[in-house]
């Protein structure tokens, strides 16, 4: 049976968005969701191929979450193009996009967090304290908002899978969450709405994180297992570049691993002039 596709729509008010769901559910479609704060780049569009691989329905999200942006960071000035961003976003067959206001999501008063307690300590949530409790409790509400049976995320952003797969798991939210491999520009730089603020230069610079991952890469199949010589290996490329940090640590439990023996993630943040950028691999031994 073929089911006839929906007309496209943006969405802006919660309860509205939740009404159409629920239709949807009694009518038997699948649902899928890709979570993002806008500026779509080509990342973004294969997670949204991704997910109408695997639903009836692919619901879009864009909403720039200011709480988890710190106070010093750059909520004010993170890109938005939402007209252009659903111009894209339709070409990957999108069914809904729901994009509301701040006030819709944070009514006055809103006082309520979710938090991953272990995994949103480490790495990113070290120098971006309650960053992770914002991402947490956004994407919680929007699946209670959207309803999905499939949830898609990037695996550039590999602590935050980490800490929602945790987050379902631990509240039940029986929601498949499927992960996207990292989507690169041809020199190897990680696609990243924040790219746009790089200079020229920077650019240049910013190769370091994919470069330190390479060659991470390559002496651990040479047969280096040493946590801190991997580490190095990887750092030592990252010339120009402010290093946050670059961990080797367990790929599920996030926690330090000094010798490889499992699966780990090596992961790098850097700071290119006043751009922060992540990137990471998965290393096995
Ligand atoms: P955003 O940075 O817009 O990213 C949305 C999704 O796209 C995330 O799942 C992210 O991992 C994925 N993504 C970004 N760049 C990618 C790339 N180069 N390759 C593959 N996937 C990529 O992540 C967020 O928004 C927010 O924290 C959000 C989850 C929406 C909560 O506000």
């Amino acid at each position: 049976m073929t089911i006839a596709r929906i007309p496209f729509e943006i969405i802006r008010d919660p309860a509205a968005m939740r009404a159409r769901v629920e239709d949807f559910r009694r009518d038997g479609r699948v649902i899928a969701v890709v979570p993002t704060m806008g500026a779509l780049h080509e990342g973004h569009l294969e997670l949204l191929r991704n997910a109408r691989k695997r639903a009836d329905i692919v619901i879009l999200t864009i909403f720039v979450n200011p709480t988890q942006f710190g106070p010093n960071e750059d909520l004010a000035k993170y890109p938005r193009d939402e007209a252009g961003d659903l111009e894209k976003a339709r070409t990957c067959g999108l069914d809904l996009a729901f994009c509301p206001e701040a006030s819709a999501m944070y009514p006055a008063g809103a006082q309520t967090f979710v938090e991953v307690r272990e995994l949103q300590q480490p790495m990113c949530g070290a120098s971006r304290p309650g960053h992770f409790a914002g991402v947490a409790t956004i994407v919680a509400k929007l699946f209670h908002i959207t309803k999905p049976h499939v949830a898609v995320f990037g695996e550039k952003d590999y602590q935050q899978l980490a800490v929602i797969r945790r987050m379902v798991r631990d509240l039940d939210f029986g929601i498949e969450i499927v992960s996207q491999p990292i989507i690169r520009e041809a020199d190897g730089l990680a696609m990243s709405s924040r790219n746009a603020y790089l200079t020229a230069e920077g650019r240049q610079t910013a190769l370091g994180l994919s470069r330190g991952l390479a060659a991470a890469e390559a002496l651990v199949k040479s047969g280096e297992r040493d946590a801190a010589t991997i580490v190095a290996a990887a750092s030592a490329q990252l010339a120009g570049a402010r290093i946050d940090y670059v961990e080797l640590r367990d790929a599920t439990e996030l926690s330090p691993v000094t010798t490889l023996a499992g699966p780990a993630v090596l992961a790098i943040a850097a700071f290119v002039g006043a751009t922060r950028l992540i990137d990471n691999r998965v290393l096995t031994s």
